[in-house]
């Protein structure tokens, strides 16, 4: 069973669990690690094909206005310049002399109390900011020569030592991951590991809308891997170096967006609640006209409530007319869409709805993390949707004797051949064995035992409730098909 220590934070729970029981591993641990990349185990990788199943489902099949693709991850470098990633796509940093600590100025603002954020909202002369934090790191890129200086004015102390730094003036670091194409390494073979996957749904515009003849509006989604030099990682798998994606870029009549922008947030949020997570803990926060990215006009965050604050699952942007503008301007492309209708050429405008796997998956960990007291004794428990639970039904022997191994394998290899995901275990009690498959958030257990020997009977435990009923062996498919 997972050993939890006490006071631990449900990101160092779900970690130890995640280890213990084969869904998240530390990536290259054996070598001490790798800052902030993660590999996805057993359990980690159904729950991840699961997950991503769901949005292929309900953003692409369930529909005939949206499409898929799966574009390269390595792009031609100048899509980065024209999509403004080259020039925009920074994070603030800055250095205290003394420590030697580097930090994210936005990050290292929000460990501040409210009369420094205080003293610097008046050295900075903001008067009123919807996000104070927001508008105090965007005012001082602006004085960007003064704002070392300016931070220590302000008495912004290190979070290492306690005391104020001695500030470097904060300077923009590029996230994005550079490699070479080819074996000369210089300027002209320089390429980018993609930092999101919707340029390769952009520069495709054409392709796809032409050989999938969809008319506006409509979608086009993929999934892949997308890779950012992030310089604050940490809380687990929240915020990566590499990661994947769920984007879906809708295109529509650029007077339309508004529309869109909400029928998308609507959907987005029915999408994370259909994964069972507590629509307590879910929100969609307006962005402010000062967080809004290069791009975007308008944007909305589906949020979740963890124990480190609510933080962004998925971002819903109106990025209008500036992606294809940008790609027919710098490749001389034509990327418009004739409208049969009206007889007419437009540049169709774009709605995005861009979520993390990752993110997803933790967000489904934290929410179905329960600890309850049964009979006196601590139980920990994945309540999963059964949907997206890695292992749908896992099947014991009560002895090791008796016929019972050969009746329970039996049992199981039937369910596999099924489709349903299934896992036989015979070691330990039969106590213990429940209690791993709550760990790893089995919704079903069957276990053949002395009655299934006179009437091919077995008994089906519900994880949640832990009832029990029995019911006969050539029934067990059906009733789990109803119950998934
Ligand atoms: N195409 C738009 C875009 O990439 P974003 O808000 O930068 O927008 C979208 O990223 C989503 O990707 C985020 O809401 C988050 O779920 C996920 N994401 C971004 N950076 C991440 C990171 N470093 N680690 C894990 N997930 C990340």
């Amino acid at each position: 069973m997972a050993t939890i220590k006490d006071n631990a934070t449900i990101l160092e729970i779900l970690t130890s669990l995640s280890k213990q029981r084969g869904f998240v591993f530390q990536s290259s641990e054996i070598y001490g690690g790798l800052g902030s990349t993660w590999d996805y185990g057993p359990l980690g990788v159904e729950l991840k094909r699961n997950i991503k199943n769901e949005w292929w489902q309900f953003m692409i099949t369930s529909r005939d206005n949206v499409v898929g693709m799966d574009a390269a991850i390595l792009m031609h470098p100048d899509v980065w310049k024209a999509s403004g990633h080259v020039e925009n796509f920074h994070d603030p940093l800055i250095d205290n002399k003394v420590s030697k600590k580097r930090y994210r100025v936005d990050h290292l603002l929000e460990e501040q109390n409210d009369d420094i954020i205080n003293n610097l909202l008046n050295t900075l002369n903001i008067k009123s900011a919807e996000d104070k934090i927001v508008s105090i790191v965007s005012s001082l890129i602006k004085n960007q020569a003064d704002s070392g200086n300016i931070m220590q004015k302000s008495e912004v102390i290190d979070p290492h030592t306690k005391e104020v730094g001695e500030w470097t003036n904060v300077r923009q670091f590029n996230l994005m991951f550079k490699t070479n194409i080819g074996p000369v390494d210089d300027s002209s073979s320089i390429a980018y590991l993609r930092p999101e996957t919707a340029q390769g749904i952009f520069v495709n515009f054409q392709n796809v809308q032409a050989t999938s003849r969809q008319k506006l509006p409509f979608g086009i989604a993929q999934i892949g891997k997308a890779f950012r030099n992030e310089i604050t990682t940490g809380n687990f798998i929240f915020r990566t170096r590499e990661f994947e994606q769920m984007e879906m870029e809708f295109f529509c009549k650029p007077d339309s967006t508004k529309e869109w922008l909400k029928f998308w947030c609507d959907e987005r949020m029915k999408w994370f609640e259909s994964l069972g997570i507590n629509k307590e803990k879910l929100r969609l926060r307006a962005h402010g006209d000062d967080e809004l990215a290069h791009y975007s006009s308008a944007c909305y965050d589906i949020e979740y409530k963890f124990d480190f604050g609510w933080s962004e699952l998925e971002g819903i942007a109106d990025r209008g007319t500036f992606d294809l503008d940008q790609h027919m301007g710098a490749s001389n492309k034509k990327l418009t869409y004739f409208d049969q209708v009206n007889n007419e050429h437009l540049v169709p405008a774009v709605v995005e709805a861009s979520a993390g796997v990752d993110r997803a998956l933790l967000t489904i960990l934290a929410d179905a993390f329960t600890q309850e007291e049964v009979n006196g004794e601590s139980r920990t428990v994945l309540k999963l949707s059964p949907k997206i639970a890695p292992i749908k039904v896992a099947v014991f022997p009560l002895m090791n004797k008796n016929n019972m191994p050969e009746i329970s394998q039996k049992i199981v290899d039937d369910i596999r051949n099924s489709g349903i995901a299934s896992f036989y275990d015979a070691g330990g009690s039969i106590g213990k064995r429940y209690r791993r498959q709550d760990e790893a958030g089995t919704p079903f257990g069957i276990t053949v035992d002395h009655d299934t020997l006179e009437d091919n009977t077995v008994t089906l435990r519900d994880r949640d409730t832990m009832e029990q009923e029995r019911i006969s062996i050539d029934k067990i498919i059906d009733v789990l098909k109803t119950k998934l």
